[in-house]
């Protein structure tokens, strides 16, 4: 028996006694698995309790809830011989030791009651695969049948079985090794991601709902390039995102060669995910030169060129999100944007950093700026020394005038100082093209510092260029031709 100190300790909470007491009267032998006791060795912050029972899971959850209380909440899915228990935020899942084989075309598994140990052996890495017993006569009993602490400390993903049985048995498991290398810094074992390469084209029988929650948890983690790379190279980064694969590799002509824009882009994505935990500007630093396989040129005189890449990538976001299950709303909206500007300041600076360019990109981004900013800064990957602290330079300078003109002109929350409404009715318009040349004039003088951002100078700028179009407000009107407005 091995004994781990933090397992005895976290078992002292109050929560383990009470499964204790109920796995005895129902007598039942019922075991702590899974994650959670593979994130208490790691010293991780655990979240949901999966609870084991040799027996009826669902008899045991109903039992639990029922010594709880009013403020439990039971749910039993009697088709999976499932059951959880909600309370006071913390969820206790409860499943009966099952015995499970899959046919080679379906996930529909065929599920028998089992023994402990076949439950185990169906599971995905060692390091999954630990029980602790409940009951008050083994309470604390660790099994692991595999090796999994072992392999906890070494940081190692392993299967328990034959890594072929157990991706055949679910091809999302070989994903879930991916996210476990990279959220958790460990290794895939040899044998382990040979057999990954071997079955990656069985990830295609999985829903893209389960791929997508593990490739988020990919984004999510410290370095997400370790499981990105790990997916290139196994063969799953191709059937999830070919879109990925295609910037891979140099091409040379006449000598000229250009960048990895693989190997650039997950540099990107790190320096990102080392200064924000945002998920979806993660997401922008993956995708930002999507569009460069696409507008990939050669010509004899500038050399490679990618042309627009920022534009086509941003137009290839919104199909790649609806495709991957990702949200369509504001966050994609977002990683389009992300995409689509991730060059504006970078010419910025390349070009004089005027104070009308400055309004125009704040106008753009909006409140994103930071973030894009942030993204920007990282897409500096180049080698050279001298050209970096060059860029650098000129982005803290934009960073500043950024903060200068947002100070003065509030151009981030940009909203129209006279709104449509009320030039419709300064000048008796229904709804029409003028109404729009009218509110574009005032948007674009105050983004070029003919006027400041303010009521009273959008109101006189209005009237100028309402009458250049002909246009005279009604009030003016009715004092000349009273009778014109009846
Ligand atoms: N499991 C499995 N095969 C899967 C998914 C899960 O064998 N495809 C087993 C593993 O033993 C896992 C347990 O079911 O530990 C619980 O699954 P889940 O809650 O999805 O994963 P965790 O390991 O708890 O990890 P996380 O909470 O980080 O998702």
């Amino acid at each position: 028996m091995v004994d781990i100190k933090s397992i005895t300790e976290e078992l002292n909470k109050s929560v383990f006694r009470r499964l204790s007491e109920v796995a005895d009267s129902v007598g039942v032998p019922c075991y702590v698995v899974g994650g959670y006791v593979r994130d208490i060795i790691l010293g991780r912050k655990s979240k949901d309790i999966d609870i084991l029972v040799v027996g009826s899971g669902i008899d045991v959850a109903s039992r639990y809830a029922s010594t709880l209380g009013k403020g439990a909440s039971l749910a039993v899915f009697r088709n999976f011989g499932t059951a959880q228990v909600k309370y006071r935020g913390l969820e206790v899942e409860f499943v009966g030791a099952r015995k499970e084989s899959y046919s080679h075309d379906s996930r529909k598994p065929v599920v028998e009651d089992g023994t402990l140990e076949d439950d185990l052996n169906r599971r995905d890495f060692t390091i999954n695969d630990i029980a602790v017993c409940l009951n008050s006569d083994r309470f604390g009993e660790v099994s692991d049948p595999f090796g999994g602490i072992s392999d906890i400390e070494k940081g190692i993903i392993r299967t328990p079985l034959d890594p072929d049985t157990t991706f055949s048995d679910d091809p999302l498991r070989m994903m879930r090794a991916v996210r476990f290398a990279s959220q958790l810094q460990f290794e895939i074992e040899g044998k382990t991601l040979a057999a990954i390469s071997r079955n990656a084209s069985r990830l295609k029988i999985i829903s893209g709902e389960r791929i997508i929650d593990e490739l988020n948890k990919i984004m999510a983690s410290p370095r997400p390039s370790v499981g990105l790379r790990l997916m290139e190279r196994t063969g799953l980064l191709q059937l999830v995102l070919p879109e990925l694969t295609a910037l891979k590799g140099v091409e040379s002509i006449d000598g000229r060669g250009h960048k990895d824009n693989f190997l650039h882009t997950l540099a990107v994505l790190d320096k990102v995910a080392e200064k924000s935990n945002n998920l979806w500007l993660r997401w922008g630093a993956l995708l930002h030169d999507i569009g460069k396989a696409v507008v990939k040129r050669y010509d004899k005189r500038t050399g490679w060129t990618f042309h627009n890449h920022n534009f086509v990538g941003a137009k290839m976001v919104s199909s790649l999100f609806r495709r991957l299950k990702l949200p369509m709303g504001d966050e994609m909206k977002y990683v389009r944007k992300m995409v689509d500007l991730h060059m504006r300041p970078i010419a910025l600076v390349e070009d004089e950093v005027t104070d009308s360019a400055v309004r125009r990109l704040l106008f753009d981004a909006g409140k994103d700026i930071d973030d894009l900013m942030l993204l920007c800064e990282a897409d500096i990957t180049s080698k050279n020394r001298e050209k970096v602290e060059r860029f650098l330079g000129n982005f803290a300078l934009v960073r500043k005038k950024l903060v200068d003109i947002e100070e003065k002109d509030r151009i981030r929350e940009f909203q129209p100082p006279v709104s449509g409404e009320e030039i419709m009715r300064i000048f008796g318009l229904p709804p029409s093209k003028p109404v729009g040349l009218i509110k574009d004039a005032i948007k674009e003088a105050i983004l070029d510092g003919i006027i400041p951002n303010s009521y009273p100078e959008a109101y006189g700028y209005m009237l100028r260029s309402a009458a250049e179009l002909g246009l005279k407000p009604v009030e003016a009107a009715q004092t000349e031709t009273p009778s014109d407005n009846k």
